[in-house]
């Protein structure tokens, strides 16, 4: 089309809607961007409007963050960086039982910041039976006390929780896949909210972590997404990747738990370079261009379909620990130089 077309198109409010809207779809290329998890556990990481700088420099466009921070959420302002915030879990108890606490929540750290694209709230990180003993209930309150105060301060922004695969059992073949039902004594509830909120589930997944405890019996290349024939199969699937195996278990266990409608983001995933099998900088670089290019077509169960994918993490964090391994995950080290090479960017 022309130009001279285009705006005579354009001269009609209903065409120009028209318009704008297949633009939109046409110029939608955001499904398959890669978000990186911006972890601030380290004495000697750049500043937070340097780390906002480096998010534009490399175009990384989606941040996951673990509690407020002030200066980087003023970083934020205008970057167009969308952002998912973590309401950190020892914080869960006071705004579940006292929804001012959720309303001041909000109030300081959402609507305080027009010009920042919050794109999930998530409510906890991780949590295990045993911080929530005598006390199940508290997470969904607490979400359902952040949905509502959003809703009061007229945000429409998706609250969810982020859990991991320890949350699961049976995750072999993906299949058989389904919680742990002491971790559905807390997460049944917030499934069926997020059902009935059509909300995705946050879930950390790391094929590292399995790949290191099962003693190189799990090939390397099923862990770094190398292998290109045979697979396993299941259902009617194939798996060639352990990371596709582990999504999909997830999925098989929504099924079972009545949030067979969900999405699934996966909020954190990586290759550490130390620490532990395989651990090392060629692998990290392997998995994460690897991964880039994978999510873009979705896991067998959703085929064609991105994967909303976060990497963990934007900086090695040396104030973590007890374990080595903690400490080395960083795409750039903390003098901003890259520990990772992504050779064809975020997307
Ligand atoms: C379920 O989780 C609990 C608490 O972490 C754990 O003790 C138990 O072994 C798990 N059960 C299965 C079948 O994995
Ligand atoms: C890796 O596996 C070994 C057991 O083979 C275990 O002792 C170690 O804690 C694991 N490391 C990580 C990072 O999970």
């Amino acid at each position: 089309m022309r130009m001279s077309e285009v705006g005579m198109l354009a001269s009609s409010p209903m065409l120009l809607l028209l318009l704008s809207l297949i633009m939109a779809s046409f110029f939608d290329t955001t499904a398959g961007q890669v978000g990186v998890c911006y972890g601030e556990k380290g004495n000697n990481l750049p500043s937070n409007s340097e780390v906002v700088d480096m998010y534009k420099k490399y175009k990384i466009r989606r941040m996951r963050m673990y509690d407020v921070n002030p200066n980087a959420l003023n970083a934020l302002r205008g970057s167009g960086i969308e952002l998912i915030l973590d309401i950190p879990n020892h914080k869960i108890d006071d705004i579940a039982n006292k929804p001012m606490e959720a309303t001041k929540w909000v109030r300081e750290n959402v609507e305080m910041y027009k010009d920042v694209r919050f794109r999930y709230i998530s409510v906890g990180n991780e949590l295990k039976p045993e911080d929530l003993v005598g006390k199940e209930t508290i997470l969904i309150q607490a979400i359902r006390n952040i949905d509502k105060a959003l809703s009061e301060a007229r945000l429409s922004i998706p609250v969810s929780t982020t859990t991991y695969m320890g949350a699961f059992t049976d995750t072999y073949p993906p299949s058989r896949g389904r919680f742990n039902a002491t971790y559905l004594n807390f997460l049944q509830p917030v499934i069926d909210f997020l059902v009935s909120k059509r909300s995705p589930l946050l879930v950390n997944i790391y094929t590292f972590f399995g790949y290191n405890d099962s003693k190189g019996k799990i090939p390397l290349e099923y862990a770094l997404f190398t292998q290109t024939s045979g697979g396993e199969r299941d259902s009617g699937y194939t798996y060639l990747n352990l990371f596709d195996a582990n999504l999909d278990s997830v999925y098989a266990a929504l099924e079972k738990s009545g949030g067979q409608s969900l999405e699934i983001v996966v909020s954190e995933t990586g290759w550490p370079t130390k620490g532990g099998l395989d651990a090392n900088k060629e692998n990290a670089e392997i998995y994460i261009n690897n991964l880039i290019k994978h999510v873009k077509n979705g896991s067998p169960r959703k085929q064609g379909k991105a994967i909303e994918t976060y990497i963990f993490a934007m900086f090695n964090e040396n104030d973590k620990g007890p374990q080595e391994y903690e400490r080395y995950w960083g795409l750039f080290f903390p003098d901003k130089k890259p520990q990772i090479e992504v050779t064809n960017g975020f997307n």
